[in-house]
C-alpha cells in the first residue's frame, strides 16, 4: 500500500514525492539523517532525536528553519495518515539543489530538501534475532573522521553489513586502530561480571539516542558501567555483548568473529537491560 511521506512542506503519496537530480544528499550525500523508533503509535526518544538532528545541521552549517514543535506535528502526522504502530520514522535534510553540481555552498536563499517516511517493522519486539541474539564480524573502520555527525554517508556501514550477511552473519563491527568504535548502525557493549563496557562518546562514534536512554537507566538503578575502548579480543572473553539504535532497542550478541560468547544465547543481563528499555521507552513516547 502507497504511503503518504513528506516532502518540502507537502504531505502526498510516496510515487509522487520527487527531488531533483542535482540535490546535494544525492549527488554528494550532503546530507543529515534521523530515524525515531514508534511504539503504539507513539514517538520514543523524541527530544533527544530532534536535539541530535540540530546538531548534525550546526556541525555541517545546513539551514532548516523547521522548529521542534513543528517537527513533532510531522512526525505526528504521518504515523496518524499511516496508521503506524511499531516501526519508524525516517527523516533526511540535505543541503538542497543549487541547480547543478557544484562543490561550493548553494547561493544564500537555497532550501534545503526535507523528507520524512514512515517504516513499518512489525519484528521490532520479537524475531530470531531478539530470541537467538546476533552475531558479528569485525572489519576495519574505515569511514570518515566525524561520525558524530549522522550523515546519510552510509556506504562502508551498508558494504559491510552485507559483507556479514555473506559470512553467513548478521551485523559487522568496526574496528580502528585496534579497538572497538561501533556497530554498523549501533553502539556496542560488552559485560564482565557485573560490568557494562562501551566506548566513550567522541567524534569516532555517533552518539546513540538509544545509548543516552540506556546510560540514563544505568545510572539510576547504580549499575556498574566503564566508558572505555575494548577490543575484539576481550569482548570474545566477555560473559555477555550487545547492541543499542533506535530500530533494534537494546540486542544481544551471542558471536563475534566466530567465538561463542557464554553459553551462546542471549545474555541474562542484555535480555533484563531491552525489557527495561522498552518499558521506559514506552513510558516516555509522545
Ligand atoms: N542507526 N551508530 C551508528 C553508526 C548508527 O547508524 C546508529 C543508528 C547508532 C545508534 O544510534 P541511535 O541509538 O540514536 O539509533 C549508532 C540508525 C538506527 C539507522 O541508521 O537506521
Amino acid at each position: 500500500m502507497s504511503r503518504i511521506v513528506y516532502l518540502n512542506g507537502e504531505y502526498l503519496p510516496e510515487e509522487e514525492a520527487k527531488v531533483s537530480i542535482f540535490d546535494r544528499g544525492f549527488v554528494m550525500g550532503d546530507a543529515v539523517y534521523e530515524v525515531t523508533c514508534v511504539l503504539d503509535g507513539k514517538l520514543t526518544d523524541f527530544d533527544g532525536h530532534m536535539a541530535r538532528l540540530a546538531r548534525s545541521l550546526r556541525e555541517l552549517q545546513i539551514t532548516c528553519d523547521i522548529t521542534p514543535e513543528e517537527w513533532l506535528a510531522i512526525h505526528r502526522r504521518l504515523v496518524a495518515e499511516n496508521g503506524l504502530t511499531l516501526g519508524g520514522v525516517y527523516l533526511q535534510v540535505s543541503r538542497g539543489n543549487a541547480g547543478d553540481r557544484d562543490f561550493h555552498f548553494p547561493p544564500a536563499g537555497t532550501p534545503p530538501t526535507v523528507v520524512l517516511y514512515t517504516q513499518e517493522q512489525p519484528h521490532m519486539l520479537d524475531g530470531p534475532k531478539v530470541e537467538k541474539g546476533v552475531k558479528v564480524i569485525s572489519v576495519p573502520d574505515l569511514r570518515w573522521h566525524r561520525r558524530d555527525i549522522k550523515t546519510v554517508q552510509l556506504l562502508w556501514a551498508s558494504l559491510s553489513k552485507m559483507a556479514a550477511e555473506a559470512a553467513g552473519k548478521d551485523d559487522a563491527w568496526f574496528v580502528e586502530d585496534g579497538f572497538v568504535t561501533e556497530g554498523s548502525s549501533n553502539n556496542c557493549y560488552i559485560v564482565k561480571g557485573d560490568t557494562i563496557i562501551t566506548r566513550p562518546l567522541s567524534n569516532d562514534i555517533l552518539h546513540g539516542i538509544t545509548r543516552a536512554a540506556l546510560m540514563k537507566i544505568l545510572a539510576e538503578r547504580q549499575m556498574k558501567i566503564e566508558e572505555r575502548p575494548f577490543t575484539i579480543a576481550e569482548a570474545q572473553q566477555a560473559d555477555e555483548a550487545f547492541y543499542t539504535s533506535a530500530s533494534a532497542f537494546v540486542m544481544p550478541i551471542v558471536e563475534v568473529d566466530g567465538v561463542v560468547l557464554g553459553d551462546g544465547k542471549p545474555g541474562k543481563l542484555s535480555k533484563r537491560l531491552r525489557e527495561i528499555y522498552i518499558e521506559e521507552a514506552r513510558k516516555n513516547a509522545i
